[in-house]
């Protein structure tokens, strides 16, 4: 077994090997003068049963690139089994077509990671488990539930707490933790009566004088759950937290967090955490490196991932 790590998350992928008490491949992923991606594994990896970790984070098209590229290398230096470990799956949210004449880029970045040599995917709470179709390979889809169940279990010991989905179509991924936690669920649901007319978060369940804890898969702008953590808030919530497992957390989301009613909002270590995320006051972070290691191990080991959250 071998750890190859690109450049997109490196201490996510140093504290895989760690655990897995494993060096990382001597691989150099560099760029030439005019950006291309040049990757050049230094080890032998003929016959080997290789993890490439690579979050398609920002920049998702550079990581994507170096993702592919680095497939290439492995399957053209006769590796046996190249697993591409993505925790993040950029582009997961291109999963349909839209509209007219609109792609469905999840799709085309399954192929191109197909194509490129990969022979499995390990990836982490994909947007929408479909995706995994788009692939003619295995995937194995983790999740942070279990990771989130233990964590609020200890965080919040003697809170009145209830599971909030910030969407209606996060419900099945809100349940799971609700499940877990044997507490109740509410759900939000966002609502434009007209094009034009600004749009209203309904709370279904009774939130009042509860602790409320928003779980989704992704917090980009933040809007999502801002809006939510303040509607909980006005239908008489106790707090609003959150725990999310992807922190995309683009442009102006971490100000935006800081100074919306989220108490605290826990992300995983998917994506590399930013200086502002590291310094921001209600941001913390939960690895998810002890689970990608016991699943790798797995896979190598050829016995069953799906046991992991039994
Ligand atoms: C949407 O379906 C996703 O689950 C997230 O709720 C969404 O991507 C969050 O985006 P933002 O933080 O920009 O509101």
């Amino acid at each position: 077994m071998k750890i190859v790590a690109c450049n997109s998350n490196r201490p996510l992928a140093e504290a895989v090997a760690a655990k897995l008490n494993l060096p990382l491949t001597r691989a150099a992923i560099r760029r030439f003068a005019d950006m291309e991606v040049f990757v050049e594994i230094h080890e032998n990896v003929r016959g080997e049963d290789v993890f490439v970790i690579q979050s398609t984070c920002y920049p998702a098209n550079d990581n994507l690139m170096e993702l592919l590229i680095t497939l290439d290398a492995l399957r053209r230096g006769s590796a046996r089994r190249v697993t591409a470990v993505v925790p993040y799956f950029g582009y997961a949210r291109q999963d349909r077509k839209s509209g007219p004449r609109t792609p469905i880029s999840a799709k085309l970045v399954a192929n191109l990671i197909t194509e490129a040599g990969a022979n499995r995917v390990l990836t982490m709470d994909l947007h929408a488990g479909q995706i995994q179709g788009f692939f003619d390979i295995p995937v194995d889809n983790l999740f942070a539930a279990p990771l989130f169940s233990r964590d609020i279990q200890e965080r919040y010991r003697g809170r009145d707490i209830m599971i909030v989905s910030p969407d209606v179509g996060g419900v099945l991924r809100a349940r799971g933790v609700a499940a877990r936690l044997n507490c109740d669920l509410a759900i939000i649901d966002k609502r434009r009566e007209r094009a034009g007319v600004s749009e209203v978060m309904n709370v279904i369940g009774d939130v009042r004088g509860r602790d409320c804890i928003l779980v989704d898969d992704i917090v980009d702008s933040g809007g999502t759950l801002c809006n939510g953590a303040a509607a909980l808030i006005e239908n008489g919530a106790r707090s609003a937290s959150v725990y999310v497992t992807h922190g995309v957390l683009s442009g102006g989301a971490v100000a935006r967090i800081a100074s919306s009613p989220v108490e605290m909002m826990t992300i995983t270590d998917s994506i590399p955490a930013t200086e502002a995320v590291r310094v921001a006051e209600n941001i913390r972070q939960l690895t998810i490196a002890p689970l990608l290691a016991e699943a790798m191990r797995r896979i190598s080991d050829e016995s069953s991932v799906s046991s992991l959250f039994d």
